[in-house]
C-alpha cells in the first residue's frame, strides 16, 4: 500500500480528497456518509454572510437586495439556501459533527465584503472546526470599481478574518483575475494558509424559447479541470499557500494531476452528486494503484513533479496559445 496521506493547512489527512461545500456536507448525517466513504476531509456547506446579516433584517429580503435576478434564479438561489440552517444552527453542526468524525472538519463562510461574519467566524473556532474557508464571491459588475478595488476587498477579507480566528483559512477563489499570482501573494501576506482552486460559480445561461434567464448545468464536466490544474502548477510551492484543486476532479487519474501539478489535496463535489460516494473509494484505489506502479511510496514523492517550481524551463501551463496553429511547429 501506498501512503496517500497529506498535510493541508497543517492538518494531517489520510489522503487527499476532500469533499467540498455541498449539500453532501450540509449536516452531521451528510458529513458521516463522506466519512464513511474514505474521504480526507470535509468542507462543510457554506455559511451565507447575507444568512448571518438575516439574523436581524430577515433572509429573503437580504436575498432581494442583493439578487435582481429573474424570479426562477432568485427561487433556485433561495432554494439551495433553504436547506441551510442559520448560523446556530450551523455552529451546533460544526461541534456535533467534531464528537462524531474523526477526519478534519473545514467551515465555509461564504462573504462579499469583510463586514457581518467576523463574530461568527470566531463563534466557529469556538465549536471546534479544524480550518476556515472563506468563498469568496464578489462579482465585479460596477464599472467604477478598478481590478485593485476589488481585489483589495479580498485581502481585506482574509485580513478580517486573520484577526479574529486562530484557525488556518484557505481561501477559495473564482476563476478570473487579471493578475492572479500578485493577489494570492498579498492574501498569503494577510494570513491564508491556503487556496481553493477553483470554486464554480453559479452558471446562468438563457432559454431563447421563454426569453428568460435560467440556472445553467449545476456539475461540473471532467474537460473543467483545466483551469484548476494550470493554477495549481503555475502557483504550487511559489507561494507560501496550500492548495486543494478544485472544479472538474472527477475520477482518480484526476486526483493523480492534481498531485504532479503541486496539489496538496483536491476537493470533490460533481462527482460524488454523479456518481454516488463509492467514488471517493474509486478514488483512493486508483490513487494507490498508479502510486505503486509508478514507484511513489508518498504524496510528496509525486506532489508538484509537473510544477513550474520544479520545471521552470518548461512553459506549458504559462502558455496561452497554440502555437502549432500560429507557426505551424508544437
Ligand atoms: C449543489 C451545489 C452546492 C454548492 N454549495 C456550495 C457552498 O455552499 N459553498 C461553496 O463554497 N461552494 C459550493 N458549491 C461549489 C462546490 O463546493 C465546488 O466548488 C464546485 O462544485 C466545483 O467542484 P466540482 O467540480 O467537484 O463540482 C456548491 C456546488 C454545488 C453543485
Amino acid at each position: 500500500m501506498a501512503d496517500l496521506s497529506t498535510s493541508y493547512l497543517g492538518l494531517a489527512l489520510k489522503n487527499p480528497v476532500i469533499v467540498g461545500a455541498s449539500p453532501l456536507t450540509a449536516t452531521v448525517d451528510a458529513l458521516r456518509r463522506c466519512e464513511d466513504a474514505g474521504a480526507g476531509a470535509v468542507v462543510m456547506k457554506s455559511l451565507f454572510e447575507e444568512q448571518i446579516r438575516a439574523e436581524t433584517t430577515g433572509l429573503r429580503q437580504e436575498l432581494e437586495n442583493e439578487l435582481h435576478w429573474h424570479a426562477e434564479v432568485f427561487a433556485y438561489m433561495e432554494a439551495d439556501l433553504g436547506m441551510r440552517y442559520g448560523p446556530r444552527e450551523y455552529l451546533q453542526i460544526v461541534s456535533e459533527a467534531k464528537k462524531h468524525l474523526s477526519i478534519p472538519i473545514i467551515a465555509s463562510i461564504n462573504c462579499t465584503t469583510p463586514e457581518n461574519w467576523a463574530d461568527f467566524a470566531a463563534e466557529v473556532e469556538g465549536s471546534g472546526a479544524d480550518a476556515l474557508e472563506l468563498n469568496i464571491a464578489i462579482m465585479p459588475t460596477a464599472f467604477d470599481r478598478t481590478a485593485e478595488e476589488v481585489e483589495s476587498e479580498f485581502v481585506r477579507i482574509v485580513e478580517t478574518a486573520r484577526e479574529t480566528v486562530g484557525l488556518p483559512i484557505s481561501v477559495k477563489l473564482p476563476q478570473h483575475f487579471s493578475a492572479l499570482p500578485h493577489l494570492v501573494l498579498r492574501l498569503a501576506r494577510a494570513g491564508a494558509n491556503g487556496l481553493v482552486l477553483f470554486n464554480r460559480l453559479y452558471q446562468p445561461t438563457i432559454d431563447p424559447e421563454t426569453v428568460t434567464v435560467t440556472i445553467g448545468e449545476r456539475r461540473s464536466a471532467s474537460a473543467e479541470i483545466s483551469t484548476a490544474l494550470r493554477w495549481t502548477a503555475l502557483l504550487a510551492d511559489r507561494v507560501n499557500l496550500d492548495i486543494a484543486t478544485n472544479t472538474g476532479v472527477h475520477t482518480g487519474a484526476d486526483v493523480a494531476r492534481c498531485i504532479l501539478a503541486g496539489a496538496d489535496a483536491v476537493q470533490i463535489v460533481s462527482a460524488v452528486l454523479a456518481s454516488g460516494h463509492q467514488v471517493i473509494g474509486e478514488m483512493t484505489q486508483y490513487l494507490d494503484e498508479w502510486m505503486e506502479r509508478m514507484n511513489y511510496e508518498t504524496i510528496s514523492d509525486a506532489r508538484g513533479l509537473l510544477s513550474q517550481a520544479q520545471k521552470p524551463d518548461e512553459d506549458l501551463f504559462g502558455r496561452c496559445q497554440y502555437i502549432k496553429g500560429i507557426v505551424g511547429a508544437d
